[in-house]
């Protein structure tokens, strides 16, 4: 039985929902992918609630469904939306709530860059870019930006040229 909470955090692409449930289905534990939890409580796509009620909407609702992810009284994983640590108070909560460990799962922008390329349509911050040299310039101006919050994280796991598995070993180490 693991003492905390789990809230992956990083990068659009960089696979939080995918090792968030596998984590949480190792540890036998409730997995809450966030992006998810807001479509469900809008009754909306992220693409539609961005297209319709703009960014700022977002972020705010983004806000109220991580405060009442944060809120559930038994351990969890959730997976975070690549800006989730970077608006409102949103790093705030994550690191005054002490039955929660944070991670940030980090990848090159060279990986990050090749991930998005592929499936960047229902990504509505990059849908728009066209090639992968804009793609890839958009992605390091970006993460300059976001990295002071991401780097903020307990503890960081590089992603890059490592299996599911070996993922998800670093992981639990840290939570022993
Ligand atoms: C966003 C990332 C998305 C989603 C929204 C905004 C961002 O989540 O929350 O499109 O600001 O980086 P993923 O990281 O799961 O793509």
């Amino acid at each position: 039985m693991i003492k905390h909470s789990i809230i992956l955090l990083g990068y659009m692409g960089v696979g939080k929902s995918y090792i968030g449930r596998k984590l949480s289905e190792e540890l036998k534990i409730d997995f809450f992918d966030l992006d998810n939890y807001i479509e469900l409580n809008e009754n909306q796509s992220i693409n539609t609630i961005f297209y319709e009620k703009g960014e700022i909407y977002f972020r705010n609702i983004e806000n109220k469904c991580l405060d009442l992810l944060l809120k559930k009284k038994v351990n969890h994983v959730i997976s975070t939306g690549g800006g989730t640590p970077c608006y409102s108070n949103n790093i705030e909560l994550i690191k005054k709530n002490v039955d929660l460990k944070s991670f940030y799962l980090e990848s090159s922008i060279t990986n990050l860059t090749n991930r998005l390329f592929s499936e960047k349509e229902n990504r509505p911050l990059i849908s728009s870019i066209d090639s992968k040299k804009e793609l890839n310039s958009f992605i390091s101006k970006h993460l300059f930006e976001r990295n002071f919050y991401y780097n903020q994280a307990d503890y960081i796991i590089n992603i890059d040229k490592k299996k599911t598995s070996e993922i998800l070993l670093e992981i639990k180490q840290k939570l022993t």
